[in-house]
């Protein structure tokens, strides 16, 4: 199906995307359409530079997990970007796809040293990981990867945080300003099958139960400016792995009812952000953070307003009325940046 037939689902191109720069605030403006944000954040309006305290950073890495020279020159990069920009990382987000290939000793591998603690040290990155399973992680090569890290979580003393199969946590700890709700996007297989080869998913029923638990969370009052869902697998991507109809299905009509900011997932090997006409939620993908590329199947011009195939991570500002997202690429630079107000104007930078 081409994508601008999408149903339902009028798509953005970058050309059309810049004429209009998106206005959600017309609409917050007669009353937030939505549930949970819309600038009913206790701190929202509140971006005053005297507050200039009340900022966080977080940096964003998916499909980073190959411990091969191409994962350390993304950290190497990460690392050269903030320490070069004296940015305090209040958050890494791991998106997926932590561990590629066989973990023999799971919780106690090796790996963790070298690919995590080690790759990301904690004397810059000093700060909580959050993480949530891909499709890798699923992998029983030759214990389930996924357990082995619930169980690293326990660890005394490590940044690794997981804590359940999916999760709610605000940002930062003092004075939040965002709430991340971290999701577990490994779906059934057709026909409800949990098992392809050495890939596992969740059951049918756990399914259900992270839908139940995701309604809920977004019925609750958002404490913080700004709501930012996180998945693995994309709801819409531009890049080889294309849409996800079960999380289209799922999570899109929640994510538009409950105004969620932004949609952080991987899977696709790339960097995107994709805006859709209507729709208050911004879809981020962060893929590069080490696994080669995929190529990008819809231009951005098409569907956009940007789909690279690159190698990168993102780094994020928050601050009680605007966040900025920026996709960095190998050399530090910017590649694509927009920033997001908390009653969901777009700009781009
Ligand atoms: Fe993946």
């Amino acid at each position: 199906m081409d994508v601008r037939d999408h149903p339902g689902i009028p798509v953005v191109s970058r050309r059309r995307f810049l004429k209009q720069t998106f206005a959600f605030s017309a609409l917050a403006a007669v009353g937030s359409p939505f549930l949970g944000c819309g600038g009913s954040g206790p701190q929202s309006g509140n971006d005053s530079p005297g507050n200039a305290a009340a900022a966080a950073d977080f940096l964003v890495i998916g499909d980073w997990g190959t411990g091969d020279a191409n994962q350390a020159l993304v950290a190497a990069a990460m690392q050269s970007y903030v320490t070069r920009q004296n940015i305090a990382t209040g958050a890494m987000l791991m998106i997926g796809d932590n561990f590629y290939t066989p973990m023999d000793d799971g919780a106690n591998d090796k790996r963790w040293q070298t690919q995590f603690e080690q790759m990301y040290p904690a004397g810059v990155f000093n700060c909580p990981a959050y993480a949530i399973p891909g499709n890798h992680d699923y992998e029983y090569l030759p214990i389930s990867k996924f357990s082995a890290q619930l169980e690293y979580a326990q660890k005394a003393g490590t940044r690794w945080t997981m804590p359940s199969q999916w999760y709610r946590v605000t940002f930062p700890t003092a004075n939040p300003l965002v709430t991340f709700l971290a999701l577990d996007s490994n779906m059934p297989f057709g026909n409800g099958a949990t098992r392809d080869g050495t890939f596992y998913c969740m059951t049918a029923q756990q399914r259900l139960d992270q839908l139940a638990w995701l309604k809920e969370e977004l019925a609750k009052p958002l404490t913080t400016p700004f709501l930012v869902a996180l998945g693995h697998h994309p709801i819409y991507s531009n890049g080889m792995r294309g849409d996800t109809p079960m999380l289209v299905q799922d999570w899109d009509p929640l994510l538009r009812s409950s105004g969620a900011h932004v949609y952080l997932c991987g899977h696709d090997h790339d960097l995107q952000h994709l805006e859709f006409a209507g729709h208050p939620t911004s879809f981020v993908v962060s893929g590069g953070g080490g696994a080669p590329l995929y190529r990008i199947v819809i231009d951005e011009s098409v569907r956009g307003p940007y789909a690279v195939q690159v190698n990168g991570f993102t780094h994020v500002t928050v601050t009680p009325a605007l966040m900025t997202l920026r996709h960095v690429d190998l050399n530090g630079n910017v590649v694509h940046a927009f920033t997001k107000t908390t009653d969901h104007k777009v700009t781009i930078l």
